[in-house]
């Protein structure tokens, strides 16, 4: 038999201080927010409750998440669709334009010999928004409004305004329903525009849904664009104080090298910090009983930095760590945008690398506070080479 957790406040804090609820003399791996959810910030316990869907269920939203909010066999058809675009064979060959890309934003960045700038707003928004639409093959003119949608939703998430919030998801919706809406109707659009793949997609055998198709989209861009701009700016904050590793990447490293040291960065300071649940019936986690229909969050960041998993948390070890390592998540929503990640974030670091040593900025930068991890900004100085 369990027993009740601890309440720990998220609200205003950065979410790697979540961790230290596992350091301290009694390990609480399950806690409540004082809000009415519970927090799961255990490494066994995060990887026992995403790998068991029947009783964490996935389905805590209203709207339609495909495949997010699904579970079971209609998680695992839709999953099985999308993954298709998202293997690494076929995101591989997309490498050039993606580096294409990122010389594009730095050339933009670098306005004089030695020149400082923002790692997430300048750097990191403007190359996954950049990555984003050449991924998908979406109109350039949208650009300066995906660069504005990032900075709107990161204010409205950091206000933790429930209508704030609703209004710029409406205004996302309404960007990629403008994108979608003329291709229904036009075949015209080249055969590498990967909108038009889905739009055009027949393996359930019948045409998607509008709905469906914007629904796939907006959890394909939302995980891209947020994620991708934090991910920079956590890696170029680790780079710019760690010469050493600045200068092995720089020298360039085999891919799975690179893979290693990039989940290793991003374990330290996970930028994509939880992800909900619900249980679907009474269940005892870490000690605590939690009652049917409990909401919960699987707390990444947490679970990354536990010591019953990590032995020395704090330290950088990308072999030792990589199999613990929870940045993408477990089980079946395991995330499948991670080699599309990586090919970016290779493209990116290697053009950085060749064109600028990375330093500290003149300021110290601003942490994200709950539910973003990471940096809210970082001033970093870029030096050409
Ligand atoms: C850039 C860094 C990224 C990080 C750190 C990240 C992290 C994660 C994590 C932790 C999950 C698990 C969610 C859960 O268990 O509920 C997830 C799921 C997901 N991610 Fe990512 N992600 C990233 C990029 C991407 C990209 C680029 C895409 C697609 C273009 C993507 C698409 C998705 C989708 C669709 C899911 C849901 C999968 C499912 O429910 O089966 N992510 N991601």
């Amino acid at each position: 038999m369990g027993q009740g957790a601890d309440t720990v406040r998220l609200a205003g804090h950065p979410p790697r201080d979540l961790a230290t609820v596992l350091q301290g003399a009694k390990r609480c791996p399950v806690v409540h927010t004082g809000e009415g959810d519970v927090v799961i910030t255990g490494h066994p316990e995060v990887v026992a409750a995403a790998g068991d869907p029947a009783v964490f269920s996935s389905r805590v939203s209203s709207h339609l998440q495909l495949p997010n909010g699904l579970d079971g066999e209609e998680h695992a058809r839709w999953r099985a669709l999308i993954e298709r675009y998202l293997e690494r064979g076929v995101v591989d060959k997309r490498g050039p334009e993606f580096r294409e890309a990122a010389r594009t934003v730095i050339a933009e960045s670098l306005p004089g010999p030695r020149g400082e700038v923002d790692a997430v707003t300048d750097l990191g928004t403007r190359y996954a928004v950049r990555a984003m639409t050449t991924w998908l093959g979406w109109p350039r003119e949208l650009e300066g409004r995906l660069v504005a949608w990032v900075g709107d939703n990161a204010a409205a998430t950091r206000s933790g305004d429930r209508a704030r919030t609703a209004a710029v998801a409406a205004d996302f919706d309404r960007i990629i329903t403008a994108v979608v809406e003329p291709r229904l109707t036009d075949d015209t659009t080249a055969e590498g525009d990967v909108t038009r793949q889905l739009i055009t997609d027949t393996n359930f055998g019948r045409p998607l849904h509008r709905e469906e198709i914007v629904s796939v989209l907006r959890n394909w861009t939302g995980g891209d664009l947020s994620s991708m701009a934090l991910c920079i700016g956590v890696i170029l904050h680790r780079l710019s104080t760690d010469t050493a590793l600045q200068e092995h990447l720089r020298f360039g490293v085999p891919q799975a090298e690179f893979e290693a040291i990039i989940d290793e960065i991003l374990r330290l300071d996970s930028p994509f910090v939880s992800n909900r649940r619900v249980t679907t019936r009474p269940v005892t986690i870490g000690g605590v009983d939690l009652p049917e229909g409990q909401r919960v969050r699987l707390h990444w960041t947490a679970a990354n930095l536990d010591p019953a998993a990590f032995g020395e948390p704090g330290e950088f070890r990308p072999d030792t760590h990589a199999a613990a390592n929870l940045v993408w998540g477990t089980g079946p929503h395991v995330c499948p945008g991670r080699a599309l990640s990586m090919v970016e974030m290779r493209a990116f670091l290697d053009e950085l690398l060749a064109a600028a040593v990375v330093r500290p900025g003149s300021g110290p930068g601003t942490r994200a506070t709950h539910p973003v991890g990471g940096w809210e900004s970082l001033p970093v100085h870029l030096e050409r080479c």
